[in-house]
């Protein structure tokens, strides 16, 4: 039997890049981690208890009151985010924990937190992980790192069609500005910046179709499981 291996996925917001984990994992019989839904649920539990973002006593009691677990939903087929044993998928796509999860990401105790977390889901490899510094800080020697990136005007319009059908109210503008936003946070904090590892392949999926990304990435993975 093959022997399984780390594959990390980084890059932009809505740049697909959990589209194309999720579908490598299913065909390589790989578990699937979204690093972002953790930082989504944490950012929810900081809102909804009201912890300031530069309060670092108030954010260490809070992170020991936090657990965090994925489970697989067998209606969606996929893994839904579980806040202290709450579903909480669907809340932390809602705009209002969408335009404070990059402050909460940017916080070294949460991201402490989480790394830990899941350096332990990848302990036994035959993982799919998607985030923003999984090649370069939680998994610097993945045998195979990707970094996806997009055209930020073609990100704006895939996301907005994303979030239309749960909230029609929105608009293109508050969409386009959430994602410049975060963006900017996420590539210039201090701690961990998204930035492409240094041996990441590029993977910019402007002008692709998803099966050709699919195809192209599946091919990568082969390649590097074999040399495994
Ligand atoms: O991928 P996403 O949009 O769901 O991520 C939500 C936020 O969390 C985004 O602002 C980037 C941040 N993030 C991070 O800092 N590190 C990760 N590994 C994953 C996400």
């Amino acid at each position: 039997m093959s022997k399984k291996i780390i594959i990390a996925i980084d890059g932009f917001s809505s740049c697909g890049k959990s589209t194309l984990a999720k579908a490598l994992a299913t065909k390589l019989e790989y578990v699937f981690i979204d690093t972002g839904a953790m930082y989504r649920a944490i950012a929810l539990y900081f809102l909804r208890n009201q912890i300031a973002f530069d309060d670092q006593v108030a954010i260490q009691n809070a992170l020991q009151n936090i657990q965090l677990h994925f489970a697989y939903n067998p209606v969606t087929l996929k893994s839904d985010m579980y806040l202290n044993g709450e579903n909480v998928e669907l809340l932390i796509r809602e705009m209002k924990v969408s335009s404070k999860v990059s402050e909460v990401a940017a916080i070294g105790l949460v991201r402490d937190f989480a790394v830990a977390q899941q350096q332990a889901m990848g302990a036994q490899k035959g993982i799919v992980m998607d985030g923003r510094d999984i090649g370069t800080v939680v998994f610097p020697n993945a045998e195979l790192k990707i970094f996806v990136t997009a055209d930020p005007a073609i990100r704006a319009n895939r996301r907005y069609l994303e979030l239309q059908a749960t909230n029609p109210a929105i608009t293109m503008e508050e969409v386009a500005d959430n994602l410049q936003h975060r963006d900017l946070i996420d590539s210039t904090r201090e701690h961990s910046p998204l930035k492409q590892a240094a041996d990441a392949l590029v993977l910019d999926n402007s002008h692709i179709t998803r099966e050709a990304q699919f195809e192209l990435a599946l091919n990568w993975a082969k390649e590097r499981i074999s040399l495994a």
